[in-house]
């Protein structure tokens, strides 16, 4: 199941996305926004990038007007590997190698026909493992380091 979101800037983008996930009968919940009305995307960051690093859902996808914004707050979530693709080869390359578990977009970036494109793409790729796995735990490690908060996985 995915947690989807996004601010006033990604509004537009993730009607798009949304009619994509019906179409394709792939299950969602989406956390807002509702309307273009302006809201801060570190607020939409947290709710969805919290349900996936909860567990509660299995991958999230946030958009905001640049796809920047809204990666960098859900980067901070420990667990939380969110990937800003703007691109389909990013989109490829960011589950086969890094596992990212958030999809980020820029709403005012890119067009809806790329954006469903990389959605695609990103939902139907597996991390490949290997060294790659070697690689994030040493994320994994900078994360244990610098929040020892901690966060649940
Ligand atoms: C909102 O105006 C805009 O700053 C936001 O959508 C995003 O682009 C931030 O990174």
């Amino acid at each position: 199941m995915i947690a989807i979101g996004s601010d006033h800037g990604g509004y537009v983008l993730k009607q798009a996305v949304l009619e994509y996930l019906d179409e394709n009968k792939i299950a969602y919940k989406d956390f807002g926004c509702f309307d273009e009305n302006a809201v801060d995307y570190p607020d939409i960051a947290m709710k969805v990038a919290e349900e996936v690093a909860k567990g509660n859902f299995s991958r999230g996808i946030l958009i905001c007007g640049t796809g920047i914004g809204i990666s960098i707050a859900a980067n901070k979530i420990p667990g939380i590997r969110a990937a800003l693709c703007n691109d389909t080869f990013s989109a490829k390359y960011s589950r086969q190698h890094n596992d990212a578990n958030i999809l980020t977009l820029g709403g005012r970036v890119i067009g809806p026909g790329l954006a469903v494109d990389i959605v695609d793409i990103w939902l139907r790729e597996e991390f490949t493992g290997g060294r790659h796995k070697t690689r994030l735990d040493k994320i994994a490690q900078i994360e244990k380091h610098y929040w020892k908060c901690g966060g649940e996985k």
